[in-house]
């Protein structure tokens, strides 16, 4: 098989659109049902949505959001109307610890060190950028809420805010971790770090 993997030149929100139009274009190719997107605010989802809307019926969306108290006790990232519109285009939302880091990033704060699943999360940052760890994670976080079944899907990941990776992605459950298989990298960017060496 030949395909086109298409390569940003630098990471972050910019290339939102283009991840989008990609990954949804990818769907479609494959006749794929589900696509997992990382979206901190829902702004991200909500550009989804934009993009594939007259494709909503074959497409189902699950937007995977930070754990409450990500960024302050008891809060969310995504305010409730922008939850409410995306729940009404039919839109799955979750919202759940985090499969890369859990309980170990405060062990790892309080005490040091680095746990396992932690140099997980940070070999597939540092190779091959944050939006294709984030891709994995939330595949991950979908399967263990239910939000997808184990077929393939597109997920679609990014550096901080929007979107910069798509991959098409066997999913697993966290308890199965080695049997999850990036099958294809539809976009990513070339260089990974916001600011290079
Ligand atoms: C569970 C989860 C984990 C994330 N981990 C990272 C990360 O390790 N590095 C990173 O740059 N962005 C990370 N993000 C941010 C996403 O890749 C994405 O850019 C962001 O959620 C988009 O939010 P927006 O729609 O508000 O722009 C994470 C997002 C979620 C939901």
């Amino acid at each position: 098989m030949r395909k086109t993997i298409y390569y940003f030149e630098k990471p972050g929100k910019i290339n939102t659109e283009e991840t989008l139009k990609l990954a949804i274009a990818r769907a479609e190719e494959l006749g794929i049902r589900y696509m997992v997107v990382a979206s901190s605010s829902g702004e991200t989802a909500l550009k989804a949505v934009e993009i594939a809307e007259n494709r909503l019926r074959e497409l189902n969306i699950v937007c995977v959001t930070y754990h409450t108290g990500f960024y302050k006790e008891g809060e969310n990232s995504m305010n409730s109307d922008v939850k409410e519109f995306l729940r009404n285009k039919g839109v799955k939302i979750v919202r759940q610890s985090h499969a890369l880091s859990g309980v170990e990033r405060s062990i790892s704060r309080k005490f040091g060190g680095v746990s396992r699943v932690e140099v997980i999360a940070e070999a597939l940052r540092s190779l091959f950028g944050h939006g294709l760890k984030v891709c994995v994670e939330i595949t991950i976080m979908a399967a263990d809420s239910g939000a997808i079944p184990i077929e393939e899907v597109v997920a679609v990941g990014g550096t901080g805010k929007g979107a910069d990776t798509a991959v098409v992605i066997r999913p697993a459950h966290m308890n199965n971790f080695f049997d999850m298989e990036i099958r294809e990298i539809i976009c990513m960017p070339r260089v990974k770090r916001p600011n290079p060496f």
